[in-house]
């Protein structure tokens, strides 16, 4: 489980401000603060059209290399209200906790383990507990679950917690999945959802946020292959973001040390992304052992172990889980792309992101709102977008609308012009090296086609 300690080992990351991607996000209606007529949210986010499909590809890519690429995983989607006992038996009741201090004065919350790095709410603003006008509570633990009721009465008996992890929801459906779905281990269980955490500090733009989704695997082994099967699970889990293009030196994978470990885990490695912040989780992978399965065949009476009928073998499966965070995963992706240049003595902002993730693949622009060329235009849009995510935009100077697509991460930037009505062709440009081919139309999406999936590197990287 994340704990805030293990993020932002200090480190100075290239240029690219949190501010940068924050004001780029509201610019092109990416993300926005949740509640924003109303002054916002604490830490709650909405994402805008943009957003979404940027969101969208990364769980789609997650999803791709999860089930679409092999057969030993299977995708689920458990509710996000679980009975109570759930939390009882995975340990959250009792232990997903951060101690908190209050001040009686300035009413604020602060982690009793950073009050270091906090500031209390008077001015001149200082640390928490500084000033002899500062009273402090104890610390207590605090429990990081969400509560809320089921059904008309409002008592203990109907408490129920907004789940902190999509894992859970797997270890319940063991039982299902072995039956329904006939695997037998190795295999695993996915999940993409919602979590919630009532995060005492949450921070930094959607990096730590109370609402954010995950993408969770669980992979069910046999015992004495547990070991073997972290080692794969952490390579192929750096694999997925070294080919959707994350700059290589911008990733590393950390071991957890023994008293940093989860109750439940028997090892921990954590893929660090340098943000903006510095070093910080992108993604955890652990091998829980045993711990889930027996706790809910404790909690349950249901028995959740695997009986080989060939080997008379009867075992409780190992589990070994790459637990990843959509929302943290795009923010990553966001600042690996974002990039500014100077572009014939013009400032040129360009989100570098994969083609794949990119929210639109193929802008399709008329030079003029003349001549026919809106009506070509529109013809060959409608055309593209039945292959690829296609955009169709006629207003403003040409110059303006390329701008505005390189701010999206549009890899691909087709313009139809007064040549296009006498040879059927139209430029192509490429928004990483801003080269333009003429070509023709006929074959045009077989060719951005073949484009999206071919390997791809970060421009960034040739730029040093
Ligand atoms: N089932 C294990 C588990 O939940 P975790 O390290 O607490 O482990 C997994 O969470 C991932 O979920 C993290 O690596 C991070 O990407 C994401 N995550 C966790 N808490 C988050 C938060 N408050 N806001 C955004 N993402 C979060």
């Amino acid at each position: 489980m994340e704990t805030e300690a293990a993020d932002q080992r200090a480190e100075p990351a290239d240029d690219v401000t949190l501010d940068d991607v924050v004001s780029l996000c509201k610019r092109r209606g990416f993300i926005f603060q949740s509640s924003e007529i109303y002054g916002g949210l604490g830490s709650t986010y909405d994402y805008g059209h943009y957003g979404v499909l940027l969101k969208n590809n990364v769980k789609d890519e997650w999803w791709r290399a999860m089930i679409g690429e092999r057969d030993d995983i299977v995708a689920l989607d458990s509710a996000i209200l679980q009975h109570p006992r759930t939390w009882e038996a995975s340990g959250h009741l009792e232990g997903f906790t951060d101690p908190l201090i209050d001040c009686r004065v300035c009413k604020m919350r602060f982690r009793a383990d950073k009050l270091e790095d906090s500031s209390c709410g008077r001015k001149p603003s200082k640390r928490p507990g500084d000033t002899e006008a500062c009273d402090l509570t104890d610390a207590r633990q605090f429990n990081l679950m969400f509560e809320t009721h089921m059904g008309a009465v409002r008592d203990d008996a109907s408490a129920v917690y907004l789940r902190p992890e999509t894992a859970q929801g797997i270890f319940v459906n063991f039982k299902n999945v072995l039956q329904f779905a006939r695997r037998k281990p190795p295999f695993g269980i996915a999940q993409v959802g919602k979590s919630f955490r009532n995060e005492i500090t949450p921070q930094n733009f959607i990096f730590r946020t109370r609402e954010f989704e995950q993408m969770e695997m669980e992979f069910f082994v046999a015992p004495d292959e547990a070991e073997r099967w972290f080692d794969y699970w952490l390579g192929e889990r750096r694999r997925w973001y070294d080919e959707l293009g994350i700059r290589p030196d911008h990733l590393r994978l950390r071991a957890h040390p023994t008293d940093e470990l989860s109750h439940y885990s028997t090892a921990t490695s954590d893929i660090e992304y340098l943000f903006p912040i510095g070093w910080s989780e992108l993604e955890g992978i652990a091998n829980r052992g045993d711990f889930d399965l027996r706790q809910h065949s404790e909690f349950s009476g249901e028995k959740l172990e695997y009986f080989d009928q060939q080997s008379g073998e009867r075992y409780v499966p190992h589990v070994i889980e790459p637990a990843a965070g959509a929302d943290r995963a795009t923010l990553a992706f966001l600042v690996d792309a974002y990039d500014a240049e100077e572009v014939e003595g013009r400032q040129r902002t360009v989100l570098r992101l994969h083609p794949r993730l990119a929210p639109v693949k193929v802008a399709v622009l008329p030079l003029v709102s003349k001549e026919g060329m809106p009506e070509r235009a529109r013809a060959l849009y409608e055309q593209l977008r039945r292959r690829l995510r296609a955009e169709y935009d006629e207003g403003g100077s040409i110059g303006k609308r390329y701008r505005r697509q390189d701010e999206i991460g549009t890899p691909w930037g087709v313009t139809v012009d007064g040549q296009t009505a006498d040879d059927d062709t139209v430029t192509l440009r490429d928004r990483d090296s801003l080269e333009q081919v003429r070509v023709p139309i006929d074959g045009l999406a077989d060719e951005l086609v073949a484009r999206l999936e071919a390997p791809w590197r970060s421009p960034k990287l040739e730029a040093g």
